[in-house]
């Protein structure tokens, strides 16, 4: 896929936020019945960042927006025209949460939220793509963000000890070959929307089970669910690309689970070295997670131009989502 002028479309700018308060493992312990060896041994979590009680999922959002134009100036946000906020945790059903980064940087663009569970910032990737390709955005604003903590059960230690918040921005806009998204891999299974749901304005799943009031999640099937899919749409994505795991530069995965990750990487036959993991750092905070990995990945100085990055990710729905991206190209 390329744009009107020869190019692809790819990523020129990346912004993040995580928030200021941690709650570590060790936090945990005094909270409930569990312990850091369980969470450490079973997911690979030591903290994670938990929003404010007076901050949202917007407020992320635009903390993570100032982040990329603190690193890539008001430049990198000129030409959007469309402003999308993946999450699962928007402020308000309407107005869209993407709205309210839209007026905070005056940006002459329309704006949506897309619900697609955790992959939804790769959702939107793909959406961004093929509206910069088809020409009719010169630039799209492609957000993840979300207030997780805010909807989990602390009652029930299975799940609370799992999620974290943050955002993660990227502005997606026309790059020349080599660089830019080589493949873009969306799917979606419904018949597993028991294993992971909350209720908004309905009452039951399609099987008649009553949808839970805070985040409901069967662990075990969703792990095995998502060693498979990550499996088979990061193959996807690769094919697509037209490229072997051997050509990738950096694997980011989705961070929910280093059981999880490790599965993947061994299944890849990619070197530890070739992985990104934050999940010690965030838990799970779902849409943000492959931005703000990315983020890191940046900062540590492990990714240059010319990159080749495999990105994957699996969430409620069920729903996943894989791509390949070559870094560089921003003019
Ligand atoms: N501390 C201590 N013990 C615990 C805790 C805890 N926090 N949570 C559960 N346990 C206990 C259970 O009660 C159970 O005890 P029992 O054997 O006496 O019944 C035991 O630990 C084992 O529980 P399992 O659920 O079998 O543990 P498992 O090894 O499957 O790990 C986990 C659970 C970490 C949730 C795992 O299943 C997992 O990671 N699943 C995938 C989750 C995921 O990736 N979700 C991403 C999508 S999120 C989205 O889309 C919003």
């Amino acid at each position: 896929m390329t744009t009107n002028g020869g190019d692809r479309a790819g990523v020129t700018a990346l912004g993040a936020y995580a928030p200021a308060r941690v709650l570590t493992n060790e936090d945990l312990e005094s909270m409930m019945d569990t312990s850091d060896e369980w969470i450490t041994t079973r997911t690979g979590i030591k903290r994670r960042h938990l929003a404010a009680d007076d901050e949202f999922t917007s407020d992320l959002a635009i903390r993570a927006v100032e982040d990329l134009v603190a690193r890539h100036g008001d430049a990198a946000l000129e030409g959007v025209e469309m402003v999308i906020v993946a999450t699962n945790t928007p402020d308000a059903l309407f107005p869209a949460t993407a709205a309210l980064v839209q007026d905070r940087f005056g940006l002459q663009a329309g704006a949506f939220d897309l619900l697609a569970a955790c992959p939804g910032w790769l959702y939107a990737l793909g959406v961004a793509r093929g509206l910069v390709a088809s020409g009719q955005c010169r630039k799209v604003l492609a957000i993840g963000a979300e207030a997780l903590t805010k909807i989990v059960d602390w009652n029930d230690r299975a799940t609370a000890v799992l999620f974290g918040d943050g955002a993660g921005a990227v502005v997606v806009g026309p790059v020349p070959e080599p660089f830019g998204i080589k493949s873009m891999v969306l799917g979606a299974d419904g018949a597993g929307a028991q294993h992971l749901h909350k209720r908004s304005v309905g009452r039951t799943l399609p099987n008649g089970d009553p949808l839970a009031e805070t985040l409901y999640m069967n662990g075990r099937e969703v792990f095995k669910f998502a060693v498979r899919v990550m499996n088979t749409a990061t193959i996807e994505a690769l094919d697509k690309a037209g490229i072997h795991s051997d050509d990738i530069s950096l694997f980011v995965p989705h961070q929910a689970n280093l059981r999880i990750i490790e599965a993947a990487r061994e299944r890849l036959e990619l070197e530890p070295e070739r992985v990104v993991v934050t999940v010690d750092e965030y838990g799970n905070n779902s849409t943000a997670s492959i931005p703000l990995a990315l983020r890191k990945a940046l900062d540590q100085g492990r990714v240059k131009d010319g990159d080749n990055l495999l990105l994957v990710s699996f969430g409620a729905g069920l729903t996943w989502g894989a791509g390949v991206l070559t870094w560089g190209g921003a003019r």
